[in-house]
């Protein structure tokens, strides 16, 4: 049994493979495809296979893919190409005889309006008319979304956003690669959707809490509605596409779309979802 797991030099493929050892797959068992093999080397020093293939390159992702029974297809990172991207995946993954393919997803991609879930709900359809059986991994926002704002959070005593009173249920990306891991390692999982979140279900009244509790300095939330805090994004240095995206997220937010009260994450990985003070007091 040979498992893929593409972006495998990012942070969520990266704690993938992690969690893939630890439940006892063997390195020479996980192929790591790659698009810079430079980055790559701590996977060969451990004994995973690395090859290198881009998302774009067809014939570099089918032969990548030779002999693979299982694959993670990990959302690529260049918003706006990811359609034709991981349709070229998916083709690649059918020219290699694939047998199962997880692709991590959105949450409620099919129905949330998040300008991010487009991409992902053409992917899903691409993954639902291909013959290789699929499971959508639909992860919620990683808690460590927050941890490049946070210094700035806690210095300012407030936490801008444009979320209004939604509730979001967010987990660590840790705790999302767990469950990869779990359905990778898993029987019977094609077909399955999954809608991945974590217990604290937060406003964001009370995200600032948890921030003023563990920086030990006040911290109160400061709704500024989505077009005024994608401008402020944008004023402080971040592209226009991901202050926009941002803005779009904590609009979702507001609406319910990075919520759930599913328990898939929880019994995927057999546990509680890592508490939010915990991811964030790393960084405080
Ligand atoms: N749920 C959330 O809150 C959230 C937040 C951010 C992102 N995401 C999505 O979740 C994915 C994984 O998150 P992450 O934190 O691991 O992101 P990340 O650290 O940026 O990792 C993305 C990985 O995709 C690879 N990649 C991107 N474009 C590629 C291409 N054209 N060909 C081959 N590989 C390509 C990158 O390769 P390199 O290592 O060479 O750059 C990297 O390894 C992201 O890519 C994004 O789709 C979700």
């Amino acid at each position: 049994m040979t498992t893929a797991v593409t972006g495998a030099t990012g942070n969520l493929g990266g704690l993938v493979i992690d969690a893939l050892l630890r439940r006892g797959i063997a390195p020479e068992g996980i192929v790591a495809v790659v698009r810079n093999a430079d980055k790559a080397a701590s996977l060969s020093e451990r004994g995973v296979v690395v090859r290198v293939a881009d998302y774009s390159d067809s014939a570099a992702m089918t032969a990548a893919l030779a002999g693979v029974d299982k694959l993670l297809l990990v959302s690529g990172s260049e918003v706006g190409q990811r359609i034709a991207q991981h349709s070229n995946v998916i083709d690649a993954a059918e020219a290699a005889g694939v047998g199962l393919i997880a692709y991590t997803s959105l949450l409620a991609a099919d129905t949330s309006g998040v300008s991010l879930a487009p991409e992902h709900k053409a992917t899903e359809e691409r993954l639902t008319a291909s013959a290789i059986p699929a499971v959508f991994l639909r992860n919620g926002w990683y808690w460590e979304n927050y941890l490049g704002s946070l210094a700035q959070t806690v210095d300012g005593g407030v936490l801008l956003g444009a979320a209004g009173n939604g509730r979001i249920a967010a987990a660590s990306r840790a705790d999302y690669a767990d469950a990869a891991a779990a359905v990778l390692t898993g029987d019977d999982q094609g077909g399955k959707i999954y809608e991945l979140g974590g217990d604290e279900r937060l406003t964001y009244t009370e995200l600032a809490a948890v921030i003023a509790n563990i920086s030990g300095k006040p911290v109160v939330y400061k709704d500024v509605g989505e077009s005024e805090y994608a401008g402020i994004l944008a004023g402080a240095g971040l592209p226009d596409f991901v202050a926009t995206m941002l803005a779009s997220a904590d609009a979702g937010i507001s609406r319910g779309e990075l919520d759930t009260d599913s328990g898939d994450l929880q019994a995927l990985i057999g546990r509680p979802s890592t508490p939010v003070a915990e991811v964030l007091r790393a960084a405080v």
